[in-house]
């Protein structure tokens, strides 16, 4: 049986290795098969998507991994959306890595930028458990810190989903469905929001 390494707080150092987790996690995930078509290149690709875009919201401090098999990526309240220099910065490095789907990626943010609540929330942007450590808890775990900060500051959670594989996971965590919106010919992208308890 592989040990599951402990839950810490995710700093820039833990980037590299975080981002090889979640890709290896999402890499069958409907909403970024639609941006990633391509089996061959989907891995690399998001890999380095996923480095470039968890950097800035690892240095806002409330995300959570344990090395090599699962992590977090969340913003505090008011944080949600990157400063818009930040995301300027990215967008050229972003639009070459996905290439000639440019437009299905815009569409998939677009849907989830629209989505988010006026609400003050702790937003949970990517989560992850490495397949060879999935279906023992990692997940609950990993989330487990920002949740019980999100439980004493009595605010609530959020996150969008565009796999319906996770969202027995999400309910059972306290996560209930607020909206959904389906891209024409892609995926359907669920809004859950989590109440603090
Ligand atoms: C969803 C996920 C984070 C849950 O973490 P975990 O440590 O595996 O979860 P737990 O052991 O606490 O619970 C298992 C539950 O997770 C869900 N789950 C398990 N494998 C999954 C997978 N490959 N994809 C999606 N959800 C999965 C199921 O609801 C499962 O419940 P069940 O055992 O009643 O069927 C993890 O499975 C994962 O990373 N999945 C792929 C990526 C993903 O969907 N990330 C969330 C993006 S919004």
């Amino acid at each position: 049986m592989i040990r599951c390494p402990p839950v810490d707080v995710l700093t820039p150092a833990g980037v590299p290795d975080s981002a090889g987790v979640l890709a290896r996690a999402l890499v069958d995930d409907p909403g970024w098969i639609y941006v990633f078509p391509d089996d061959r290149t989907r891995l690399p690709r998001m890999t380095r998507l996923l480095e470039l875009t968890i950097a800035p919201y690892v240095d806002m401090g409330v995300s959570y991994a344990a090395a090599g098999a699962a992590a977090a990526i969340w913003a505090p309240p008011g944080k949600h959306d990157l400063p818009i220099t930040t995301q300027l910065r990215l967008f050229p490095r972003l639009a070459w890595l996905v290439g000639r789907r440019v437009r299905a990626g815009l569409r998939v943010f677009s849907a989830m930028s629209a989505g988010t609540p006026e609400e003050p929330h702790h937003y949970l942007s990517v989560l992850g458990v490495d397949p060879a450590h999935q279906g023992k808890g990692l997940g609950a775990a990993v989330l487990a810190p920002t949740l019980a900060r999100c439980d004493d500051a009595r605010e609530l959670a959020w996150l969008e989903s565009t796999n319906p594989k996770n969202h027995t996971f999400y309910r059972r965590i306290g996560f209930e469905v607020a909206h959904a919106t389906a891209i024409p010919g892609g995926p359907t992208v669920t809004f859950f929001a989590r109440r603090p308890r």
